[in-house]
């Protein structure tokens, strides 16, 4: 038998109950033995639960235990997660978790704490939720020099913008209905200002790079400034703006970034709605791969922590290998990275856009202004001519 201690019993903790227990012989038997859940450690009262007798507030009973085997965290943020997790690797006990936070900052002193302690430190359900990205990339990308992952992975944001393209609504609309129905959070930023996404891709190019990547220096914009005037823009081109998280290969170095995109009706990632997540892939074996499926919820992502679990005891007493060194990666500068723009200025501004731009179709959706798209530059190229337009209103960056 393989005991566990889930540490947070909230939404995702919960969850990570619920699926050891319905689905208990599939998951027995695709461990190899049986899992059971020998301790919650939560502070809360849960006087109604039925594992109420499981729960305990004190974490030494669960450290010093030596019956468990693996400690399932799902607390979030970075304190007390971090000591607890590094405490438990460093006296042998597995870890899983869903706390993404915790790994774009922490992640490879924990993986060298778990193999100098013969013991696994995973994190599948940290980028994702349910979608299996972590060990497509550790395990089953081998083969692959990766050029460039590009996710859309924060479901909050996907969904507003979203809303926002079919409904024509504006962004504080949606996002009220969002938090009404329980999709956005009462405190958004994490999600609209793109901090979730800029750990998400964090992880996600650290393990392409198989160095550390530092979610600090990973240029991040969120999607507040995006309005509906500009999804009639994006209609009239075939596209639609998406919140896309992008690592890449470049001949400057790798270019990791967040930001709104727009994207054509034949990317992959275009039919990406609502609150699901995609990550896409290129590498230079496979080509173009990709990874769909629900990036957040209780039981997709308590899915992934539980597939860590099984994992971890698949491999009692060894280390599962993964690629990601403490060093850090020195990132190019984005403004050095190439591209095209969507640009809106206002009506007269023709004559100069022809002599900075050169020709280009001018688009007329919206009274008073106009819109054209870039030849592609770079950010820097780009930033220096934008100058120059005094009323400029808005650019947004276009995915090839
Ligand atoms: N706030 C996140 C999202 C939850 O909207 O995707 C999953 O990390």
């Amino acid at each position: 038998m393989i005991q566990v201690a889930v540490f947070g019993y909230g939404t995702v903790g919960s969850g990570v109950v619920e699926v050891i227990e319905k689905n208990k012989n599939e998951i027995g038997k695709k461990a190899g033995d049986e899992i059971r859940i020998k301790y919650i450690l939560d502070l809360k009262e849960f006087p109604d639960d039925p594992y109420k007798d499981k729960i305990v507030k004190d974490v030494e009973l669960i450290l010093n235990d030596p019956e468990v085997d693996i400690i399932c965290e799902t607390m979030g943020g970075l304190e007390p997660a971090y000591t607890f997790s590094k405490r438990a690797l460093m006296s042998g006990k597995s870890v899983c978790t869903s706390n993404k936070e915790l790994v774009a900052a922490h992640g490879p002193k924990l993986l060298k704490i778990a193999k100098d302690n013969k013991c696994n430190y995973l994190f599948e359900a940290s980028v994702g939720g349910g979608i299996p990205i972590i060990r497509p990339l550790n395990y089953s990308l081998t083969a692959e020099r990766i050029q460039a992952v590009t996710g859309i992975l924060n479901g909050t944001t996907n969904y507003i913008l979203t809303k926002m393209d079919k409904d024509g609504a504006g962004f504080e609309e949606v996002l009220r209905e969002a938090q009404e129905k329980g999709y956005a959070e009462r405190n958004p930023a994490a999600d609209v200002e793109g901090y979730d996404a800029c750990r998400k891709i964090a992880i996600l190019s650290s393990l392409m790079i198989g160095k550390n990547v530092k979610y600090e220096e990973i240029y991040t914009e969120g999607i507040t400034k995006i309005t509906a005037e500009d999804f009639k823009y994006a209609a009239l081109l075939g596209k639609s703006i998406k919140l896309l998280a992008q690592s890449r290969e470049t001949d400057k170095g790798y270019v990791a970034m967040v930001a709104p995109f727009m994207i054509d009706k034949e990317h992959p990632l275009y039919s990406v709605t609502g609150v699901y997540n995609a990550i896409f892939i290129q590498s230079n074996m496979l080509g173009n791969s990709m990874y769909y499926g629900r990036g957040a919820g209780k039981l997709p992502t308590a899915s992934a922590v539980v597939s860590d679990i099984v994992d971890c005891a698949r491999h009692i007493g060894k280390t599962i290998t993964c690629i990601w060194e403490q060093e850090d990666v020195k990132l190019a500068d984005v403004k050095e990275s190439s591209r095209r723009f969507f640009v809106r200025v206002g009506e007269g501004s023709e004559e100069t856009v022809k002599e900075l731009f050169g020709n280009r179709e001018f688009l007329r959706v919206i009274e008073g202004e106009f819109g054209f798209v870039t030849d592609e530059m770079t950010e820097k190229e780009f930033e220096r001519k934008a100058e120059a337009l005094s009323d400029l209103i808005t650019r947004i960056r276009m995915e090839a």
